[in-house]
């Protein structure tokens, strides 16, 4: 199963840009260990980053239109897009949100973020892991859907 791992404006500056803030690996690093886990995990991470915000919306309605899951870090679209918000809306695969950085806890504007309410879930501040931990939450709803029902327990079951 392919999901598509989205990273937004000034995220291919990974390792150049704030290491104080985003740490000093590289995007380049950061695509080598959503593959590696993606692979452990049994999915196929197709990483890809843009500076363009139209590129991004036609990411998203390549997800929506083949039903692909998302890992999508917005960069700092996430706090203003409207047009980022309405294309993750319409992805219909679990869509989780990620940051690196703990935005709670840097500037008020990036305490709120407009597409946290379409995505399925989001995990903020934990570098890399951020990424890591929505590639495991993806594969394992994954799973869960695909696995056989539950035969109904016994105590739900009518009395004959
Ligand atoms: C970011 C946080 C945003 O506020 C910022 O604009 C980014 C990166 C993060 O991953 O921590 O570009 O999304």
């Amino acid at each position: 199963m392919k999901v598509l791992v989205l990273s937004g404006a000034n995220l291919g500056r990974l390792g150049l840009r704030e290491p104080a803030v985003y740490g000093s690996r590289s995007y380049a690093d950061l695509v080598t260990v959503c593959q590696k886990l993606a692979g452990e995990l049994g999915l196929a991470a197709d990483c890809r980053q843009t500076d363009d915000e139209a590129t991004m919306l036609r990411w998203l309605h390549e997800a929506a239109d083949l039903g692909v899951p998302v890992v999508l870090n917005p960069g700092a679209w996430s706090h203003y897009s409207y047009a980022l918000r309405d294309a993750a809306a319409q992805v219909t695969g679990p869509l989780v949100e990620v940051h690196l950085s703990q935005t709670h806890a840097r500037e008020e504007f990036r305490h709120h973020s407009v597409i946290s309410a379409v995505a399925t879930g989001t995990i903020t501040g934990l570098g890399f892991d951020s990424y890591l931990l929505a590639l495991r939450t993806i594969a394992a709803r994954i799973h869960d859907a695909s696995a056989p029902a539950d035969p109904p327990h016994p105590a739900d079951q009518a009395p004959a």
